[in-house]
């Protein structure tokens, strides 16, 4: 008896592998599940048997029956999703796949490039993970300066920080080349802030140095007005007002006309009219002395922008956190 349990569970695996359609499934359950079935023959076999050896032959019975429904049932399914399939229309169309498109941002960042590009301005890069002398020092923020709380900073070590901003690339580019430099770097810069409409604790900005022989502050007010009028629209009004930056001097802070009121005042410029975008100067003689240029000789001037801010305005997005949160529903609306 154990042999022809044995020799049926082979013949079913044989045969079960031979199946190739679900009527050839549904003979295989009849020949071995049906009322006259291999188990039940098997059952009835059973009372010839040894008394003593009835319980141990009912368990591999058993056994055997569990594992033919098993196989038949996963090859059921099978033949199921087989035939579901064949119910395809293969007249429908196709379903377009999904392209991915760039983040706001980088197109933001990419009418950037592409505006100072044409002016000769080439991108330069850096490190997120900066030391203090790239971050600080070099740009004559002098230690233990309350110039360096203008800027919550998230430390790694005592002198080794994520950059608060993208100014670093000005030290790294000029201690490697030689006047004359235009550069523009765009980064991620990080801060100790609690998220919210208008903060996060990371950011974009993107910093532009033009150091050579007489350049003036002239110059860095025209390309920054030009630079909102390109972005923007010809009817934007830049204003600059008198700040201060550690490593510039004279420092300003610069607003762009709002974009949502042309400047009459509404509640996206808290009725000012005016939209901050980031600060500019002329670089100050101590960062030419810290990598090496004559101050006497060779003169600068340095901008930040808000990469996320002018993204903001742009396209009319009133929650900086959305740039971050990757919903495809928000980003699939950017081309
Ligand atoms: N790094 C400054 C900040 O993040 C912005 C800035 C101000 C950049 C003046 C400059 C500059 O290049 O000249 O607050």
């Amino acid at each position: 008896m154990e042999n022809s349990i044995d020799s049926i569970k082979n013949n079913f695996l044989d045969e079960l592998n031979s199946v190739r359609n679900a009527q050839d499934l549904e003979s295989l359950r009849i020949k071995h599940l049906g009322r006259k079935g291999t188990i039940q023959e098997l059952y009835s076999k059973l009372k010839d048997a040894d008394p003593a050896d009835r319980p141990g032959l009912g368990k591999e019975i058993n056994a055997l029956r569990t594992i033919i429904e098993a196989e038949l049932n996963e090859a059921k399914s099978r033949y199921a999703v087989r035939k579901s399939r064949q119910k395809v229309d293969l007249t429908l169309p196709g379903r377009t796949p999904s392209v991915g498109r760039k983040h706001p941002l980088t197109l933001v960042q990419e009418e950037i490039k592409k505006y100072f590009s044409r002016l000769g301005f080439s991108v330069a890069d850096g490190p997120d993970v900066e030391t203090d002398f790239f971050n600080f020092a070099a740009l004559n923020f002098p230690e233990n300066h309350p110039a360096r709380a203008m800027q919550d900073t998230l430390f790694i070590t005592e002198n080794i920080l994520l950059r608060t901003h993208t100014s670093p690339v000005q030290i790294r580019t000029m201690m490697e080349q030689k006047p004359p430099v235009r550069i523009i770097a765009p980064g991620r810069v990080y801060r100790r802030d609690t998220p919210d409409a208008s903060h996060s604790p990371f950011f974009h900005q993107i910093e532009g140095l033009f150091v050579d022989k007489r350049v003036s502050f002239g110059h860095l007010r025209a390309v920054i007005q030009e630079f909102a009028r390109y972005m923007f629209g010809a009817d934007i009004h830049v204003r600059f007002r008198p700040s201060f930056f550690p490593f510039t001097e004279p420092s300003m802070e610069y607003d762009f006309n709002c974009i949502f009121c042309r400047g009459k005042g509404c509640k996206v410029c808290k009725y000012t009219g005016w939209i901050e975008i980031s600060g500019a100067g002329m670089v100050h003689p101590n960062v030419f002395r810290a990598v090496g240029y004559d101050p006497d000789v060779i003169t600068g001037y340095a901008f930040g922008m808000g990469v996320d801010r002018i993204a903001m305005l742009k396209y009319n997005i009133d929650d900086i956190r959305l740039f971050f949160e990757n919903d495809m529903r928000f980003l699939s609306q950017f081309n």
